[in-house]
């Protein structure tokens, strides 16, 4: 299959080095072979890729520049003869050389024996090795959850990939890939692809048959065993979690899809599987193609992280589908994945409850999103809007220009009207102006579930405790995120007055014994603003449990602005975890406490 080509206006994305606007990939070939080191520290990842590209302009010129990194090693760049005809099958090596870039990649420039012209193909061979990049991740036993065997993966967005395979890493291309990985025996292999195969001599074989971009290639090689929850899906994990893996998703996943493709279209990958990663895989979920790659913090034995999923499902439609074009405009990917979320949780649960998260491109983006949702004032009309967008730029990378100008497209009388420029509230205003925008959407079903909780911590921040008005309230059926939205708001009055959390703490038990991962970043975080020394432990412990970043940082943040006690149990929590944190989450707690970070 032809891979996509933006059909918009051309793009410049600054963070690629590569001269992908000269160029389009159709297809991608990755020959790998994975083997692990005896002791700790990287293994080895030895690749060959396969370009098969299509010069896209007369001008592009003498030199081809692909993204790559310093830790990856390429010793061979060689052309192929074209398909049928006679020549080398070895290929013709090709002068290259590796010039620095950014502190994130370096540009691998390769010179083509003569100036292509537009239309060509060609086929590029690139023999290389991967060491420790910040794509590529190895795990030594004791960081997986079974401690028995070694474990890695790669990780893409944003611009990681680079230092897995050379390309053009910018989500403004799109092209198919296919991929054999030969692994040691009793490793499996699996990736972000429509179909997996198992061949002799632990080869496992990959085919992605629609167009992405480079950074949904991904990676897992591990002691790793599946279980089917729904017709069109499974569950991996190591073998010591595949059955909580199962109990947690079995039978749910099917109708957040149908849901999805009821909303937005159909669902185009094929299969949705789920992969539950090492502790100290940085993310809440990954939305890899085909297999969506999970925290095990997820396995909370009640679903109520279930949240994440749904995030990760709507990106089927919303970032895979249609993606931004570059880095600078992520709020088009996660700012419709966040609409797109709530709509399926509204559709499935009715009540929307509010979310947990709220970084700019993920809120503001959701404002904005719902915004033009409130100007159409009809929410059927906007879903079928939704739908329309995906099937207008499925398989593209877009612009947030091209999303407001299909939009005003979409509906003429709004257009007509001038929407776009209703003063203080101008879609450039929107897009261009930091802070909080201008325009909220309704909360209210979402406050009215939540009034309890800003009650009950408004009496535990008060001076004298009302211990009657305390005890009459029960939350034992409070659900997860009312518990969550609780300790938010302790932790904004917090310092309490003394003595009032070790109150709290044996009070609730539920929540300052809890295992549920969201429960215990809050509660750390409020033991770290209230000084509570004697639980310090549960910190310590949390952050020994696992490495997800939006954990992680908020905690060293909080140590390292608290007591001296505080300071120093940041640094000694750090020096006996650092090796199990991602290089990137490793180097962003540095900054925090204020020591060296190594260049890339
Ligand atoms: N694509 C993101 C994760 C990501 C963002 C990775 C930026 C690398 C760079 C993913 O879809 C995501 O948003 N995950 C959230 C969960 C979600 C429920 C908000 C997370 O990891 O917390
Ligand atoms: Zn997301």
């Amino acid at each position: 299959m032809a891979a996509a080509v933006r059909d918009t206006a051309p793009l410049r994305d600054a963070a690629t080095a590569s001269s992908a606007g000269s160029w389009s990939l159709r297809h991608l070939h990755l020959e790998l072979c994975v083997s692990f080191s005896a002791g700790a520290g990287a293994g080895r990842l030895r690749g060959r890729a396969r370009l098969e590209l299509r010069c896209e302009r007369d001008d592009a010129g003498l030199e081809l520049r692909l993204d790559t990194h310093p830790a990856l090693c390429v010793s061979r760049a060689s052309l192929l003869p074209p398909p049928g005809g006679p020549g080398d099958t070895a290929g013709q090596a090709l002068p290259l050389e590796s010039r620095p870039f950014s502190s994130y990649g370096s540009a691998l420039h390769i010179t083509l024996p003569q100036h292509p012209r537009a239309g060509q193909l060609l086929t590029l061979l690139i023999d290389y090795e991967a060491g420790e990049g910040p794509g590529v991740c190895w795990l030594a036993p004791e960081q997986t959850a079974g401690k028995q065997k070694p474990f890695m993966y790669t990780q893409g967005q944003a611009v990681l990939n680079r230092s897995f395979f050379p390309c053009f890493d910018t989500p403004s291309v799109k092209f198919t890939y296919s991929a054999t990985v030969k692994v040691p025996e009793g490793f499996t292999a699996v990736m972000s692809a429509t179909s997996w195969e198992k061949q002799k001599d632990n080869t496992f074989v990959f085919k992605m048959s629609q167009p992405i971009p480079s950074y949904l290639v991904a990676l897992v090689v591990g002691d790793i065993v599946s279980a089917d929850v729904g017709p069109r899906s499974r569950v991996w994990a190591e073998p010591c979690l595949i059955e909580a893996a199962k109990k947690e998703y079995n039978g749910v996943i099917e109708e957040f899809l149908l849901v999805g493709e009821k909303l937005f279209g159909p669902y185009v990958w094929g299969r949705y599987d789920i992969l539950f990663m090492p502790p100290s895989f940085p993310f809440g979920g990954m939305e890899n193609p085909c297999l969506t790659f999970v925290t095990p913090c997820l396995l909370a034995g009640d679903r109520s992280l279930v949240d994440v999923i749904i995030h990760e499902i709507s990106h089927s439609w919303f970032g895979n589908l249609v993606t931004n074009a570059t880095w600078g405009e992520f709020w088009l990917n996660e700012g419709f994945t966040m609409y797109a979320q709530r709509r399926i949780s509204t559709e499935v649960y009715g009540v929307n409850p509010d979310d947990t998260y709220n970084e700019t491109p993920y809120e503001k983006g959701y404002c904005f999103v719902s915004y033009l949702a409130h100007l159409v004032g009809d929410q059927s009309k906007f879903d079928a809007f939704l739908q329309a967008y995906v099937n207008r730029f499925k398989f593209q990378s877009i612009t947030a220009d091209d999303t407001l100008a299909f939009f005003l497209e979409y509906f003429p009388e709004l257009k007509e009207k001038g929407v776009d420029s209703i003063p203080g509230f101008e879609f450039d205003r929107w897009l261009n102006t930091p802070g909080w925008p201008p325009y909220l959407p309704d909360l209210s079903p979402g406050q009215q579930l939540m009034e309890p909780a800003d009650e009950l911590a408004e009496l535990w921040a008060a001076d004298g405790l009302n211990m009657e008005a305390i005890e009459a309230v029960d939350i034992t059926g409070w659900r997860t995120y009312q518990l969550v939205y609780f300790l938010d708001q302790v932790l904004q009055k917090s310092p309490l007055p003394e003595g009032n959390v070790e109150r709290l703490s044996k009070r609730y038990p539920k929540i300052s014994k809890a295992q549920n991962a969201e429960l215990r970043l809050r509660w750390c975080q409020i033991v770290l603003k209230n000084n509570l020394e004697a639980e310090y432990s549960k910190v310590k412990d949390f952050l020994h449990s696992q490495g997800k970043q939006k954990y992680t940082l908020p905690l060293y943040r909080a140590m390292w602005g608290g007591s001296e006690t505080a300071r120093a149990l940041a640094m000694e929590t750090f020096s006996a975890t650092a090796p199990q944190l991602h290089v990137n989450v490793q180097n962003y707690v540095k900054k925090i406490l204020g020591l060296e970070v190594a260049q890339a």
